[in-house]
Order: structure tokens, then C-alpha cells, then sequence
């Protein structure tokens, strides 16, 4: 890939033309797939309900992970067939439903109480199609972005599922069945939603939305008309983001709304608390760095983050030289000076994506190698990564287990392991969603 290391050298030096190269850098991984046939019509096969035993669930390397229901995406009304971010929402009587999120549009499942997969309906893309399509959720709304000109933000009511008889999906209209649309922004690259302040941050935003892709504020307490509330452009673009009502152990900033950003080439910190003038804490550069993506707390007490580059593994930049997934971590006792203490590499080879942490477990889906589960509870003693163990995995991209896997924009995009029932929905971007059930310790 002469091209590739060529892009490269731009990453990091200009943070806008960062996002740039690498949508430029993935597209060309995609189009070169979709000569394959990757995402041709009955490329993959229906697949029942497998456990994993000895390393394998059907044709699937794991470990403490069942494979309990798979749909394809043309099973949800995709005609693209290509995959991209996921969310999940639990109705108010404890029904689980995922947002499965795909270049033409958002299909809608429920995961039933055996954690089998239900497709339901869809609601299509509100302009064009798009490889990025990001969709988060407070309280029974989904909200959806994209990286479609003029696709602005979807704001769609889940509570529409219930009723569905799942013999006749439904096709939403872009029109009549959206809550709202917000037009304040036309594309975005991601969306990421703070529940208890019932604020939308979408970040990547278009040039022409005037926040320089930074921290795009929306105020949706009422989901019928979200109203912008202000706008971080300080840091400029924002990959990513998590934001809290903050209960860490820097005291000077108990109960301020904090938004940990990731900015292609540093971690910045924020408190966004007054949406008009937000100010930026810390922004701290990390050796190794090739593209700040994503993260997550790694704990309830705010003490440690975990941090994932997307370009480290296939630059072979720092220790992810050797390309196995590499994972950084952050010690956040002080917002202004946040300490980088140490690493954890996976046992595999793959490009890191999304991370979501619960209860002491990071659930990661890395590209190629799937969806990866870590226990991360040692950080307190050890922040070195040392401790950090592998407990489970999905490998949903079987097509590089024969080579031990590769750095490739392959195989899944995100994950989703909030629901109570403990099911996990991982979106895959060539093949569909999975339903999966970790069987490890907890
Ligand atoms: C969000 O909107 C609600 C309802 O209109 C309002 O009470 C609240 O102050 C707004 N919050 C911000 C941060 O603008």
C-alpha cells in the first residue's frame, strides 16, 4: 500500500486533513472489498444459534463468547449490505432493541429474551448513502448522523417498534415518521449523547456548520425540537467523546459536565458545564500517536480512561508496531494534567475501533479480529496495563484467521453491551449483527 504511507505523513501534522486522508484511506480498503464481492447478495449464510466450544462457534474463532443470533443486513432491508455504528435501547417494560446502523440507513431489531434477533424495520437515510452513520440514544429517541451532505440529525421514536408486527416490517418515512429533524448541521462523522443532561454533542460536522468539526451542541430535552446550545470550536475537530457529570477525584470540578475529547492527535479534556463558553482543561499528545479516535472511563470512580488509536497498528507506530491492537492508558486524576502510564496490546493483530466499558470490562470491537473483552479492574492497583487480561472474544471476521490477522478496516465497526438481559449486539461491517452472550467471569 505505497498510497497509504504516503497519507500517512499528513495524519497528525494538520488535524483537519487528518479525518481527511483517512476517510480517503478507508475508502479505498471498501472499494477494493466491494470488488471482492464482499458485499454482494447472499455472500454470507443465515446462521442458527452456536456455542462457542474449543475455540470455535461455526466457522468463528472465540473464547467465553456464544454466537446466539446473526442477521445479515440485506435480512434488515439494506440494500447496500454494509454495516457501520450500533446502539441499543431498553424500553420502559424492559424490552431490548437495537439500532443497527448501515450506509443506506438505521434497521431496527429486538433482541427477544432468548437474545434472538428480530428485524422489524428500518428507517432509510434522510439524503444519501454514507460508509459513516452514527446513531445514540436518550431516553426512547435514537438519534442519527451521517456523513451525507444535508443529512442533518434524525431524531426517531422508539417507542414505534413496539407495536410492530415483526411478519411486516415497516419502512419509516423520512418525513411523517421522524419526531424531528435537525437541520442545524448537515453531515456528521459521529454523534455522542450525554443521557443525564440530555445534550447531543455531534461532532465532525461540515465546515459549513461553523463549529470546525468540534463539539456541535444540541439541546434535546425536548426531542420534538432540539435547539442548538452552543458550540466547541477551540480544540478543532473531535473524533469522539464522553461526556459525565463529573465524580471524579479532581475535586475542583465535582459536578461539572466534563467531555473528554478525541482529537486526532491529543486527548482534550472540557468542561462544556456553561454550553456558551466551554473551556478546555487539558489537551495532551501521547507518543505512539497516529490517529486519536476513541475511549471510554475504564471505572465508576473516573480515575482511568481507556484510549484507542486508529492508525497506530497500521503505522506501526509506538509499541503498536508489532500491530497488534493497542490500547492506551490514561491516568485522569488531574483534568489538567493527565498522565499517559501504559498500554495493553491484544493477543491479536487488528485496528482498534470502539470501546465501551461496563462494570470493569472494556468491550472493544477491533476491526478484524472482532469484538475483544477486557478486563480492566487491575488499573487501580497497576495503571501500567500490566494486569489487564483478555476474557473473552468474538472473531467475526474469519477471513484473516489463516495469516493471524491484519490492521484492515475490516469486519466490525462497534458494539453495544449496556443491555440488563447481558445480550451483546455487535455490527459487523460486511455480514450483519450478532447477537452475542460472554460466558466468561465477570
Ligand atoms: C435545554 O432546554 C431546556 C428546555 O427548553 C431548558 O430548560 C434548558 O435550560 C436547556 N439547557 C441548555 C444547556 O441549554
Amino acid at each position: 500500500m505505497k498510497t497509504a504511507v504516503t497519507l500517512f505523513g499528513l495524519v497528525g501534522s494538520a488535524a483537519a486533513a487528518g479525518m481527511a486522508e483517512l476517510k480517503a484511506l478507508k475508502m479505498q480498503t471498501w472499494a477494493a472489498q466491494n470488488e471482492a464481492g464482499v458485499y454482494d447478495i447472499d455472500r454470507y449464510a443465515a446462521q442458527a444459534a452456536t456455542k462457542c466450544v474449543n475455540g470455535k462457534a461455526g466457522e468463528y474463532q472465540c473464547k467465553n463468547v456464544d454466537l446466539v443470533s446473526f442477521l445479515r443486513h440485506q435480512d434488515m432491508g439494506s440494500s447496500t449490505r454494509k454495516g457501520n455504528d450500533i446502539w441499543g435501547w431498553t424500553s420502559p417494560d424492559g424490552r431490548e432493541f437495537g439500532a443497527v446502523g448501515q450506509t443506506d440507513g438505521t434497521a431496527f431489531v429486538e433482541v427477544k429474551s432468548d437474545g434472538s434477533l428480530v428485524y422489524l424495520g428500518r428507517l432509510p437515510t434522510q439524503t444519501t448513502s454514507s460508509s459513516w452513520r452514527d446513531m445514540k440514544v436518550i431516553g426512547n429517541h435514537v438519534y442519527i448522523g451521517a456523513e451525507s451532505s444535508n443529512h442533518g440529525m434524525q431524531v426517531f421514536d422508539m417507542t414505534k417498534l413496539l407495536t410492530i408486527n415483526p411478519s411486516s416490517p415497516k419502512s419509516f418515512n423520512t418525513g411523517s415518521d421522524l419526531t424531528a429533524r435537525f437541520s442545524g448541521f448537515g453531515s456528521s462523522h459521529n454523534i455522542v449523547a450525554h443521557e443525564e443532561t440530555k445534550m447531543i454533542y455531534a461532532v465532525g460536522t461540515a465546515s459549513s456548520a461553523g463549529c470546525r468539526g468540534g463539539l456541535f451542541m444540541v439541546n434535546v430535552t425536548n426531542p420534538a425540537t432540539p435547539t442548538s446550545a452552543g458550540c466547541l470550536s477551540a480544540g478543532g475537530y473531535v473524533h469522539d467523546a464522553q461526556c459525565v457529570i463529573y465524580k471524579g477525584p479532581d475535586s475542583r470540578y465535582t459536578n461539572k459536565e466534563i467531555c473528554f475529547n478525541f482529537n486526532e492527535d491529543t486527548l482534550d479534556i472540557v468542561d462544556v458545564t456553561n454550553k456558551k463558553s466551554p473551556t478546555t482543561l487539558s489537551s495532551t499528545k501521547y507518543n505512539g500517536a497516529a490517529y486519536t479516535h476513541q475511549g471510554w472511563l475504564a471505572d465508576s470512580n473516573m480515575r482511568y480512561l481507556l484510549l484507542d488509536d486508529e492508525l497506530d497498528e497500521q503505522e506501526k507506530k509506538g509499541v503498536a508496531a508489532n500491530q497488534r491492537t493497542t490500547t492506551y492508558i490514561v491516568d485522569v486524576a488531574s483534568l489538567t494534567a493527565p498522565k499517559f502510564t501504559g498500554t495493553y496490546q491484544s493477543p491479536a493483530k487488528a485496528i482498534d475501533h470502539n470501546q465501551y466499558v461496563l462494570n470493569g470490562l472494556s468491550y472493544q470491537a477491533n476491526y478484524g479480529s472482532g469484538l475483544r473483552i477486557i478486563n480492566v479492574k487491575s488499573l487501580s492497583s497497576d495503571p501500567t496495563g500490566k494486569g489487564i487480561t483478555e476474557v473473552g472474544f468474538f472473531d467475526c471476521h474469519p477471513e484473516d484467521d489463516s495469516v493471524g490477522g491484519k490492521a484492515e478496516f475490516v469486519g466490525t465497526w462497534s458494539v453495544y453491551p449496556y443491555f440488563k438481559s447481558g445480550y451483546i449486539l455487535l455490527n459487523s461491517i460486511e455480514r450483519g449483527v450478532y447477537s452475542l452472550k460472554y460466558t466468561g467471569p465477570l
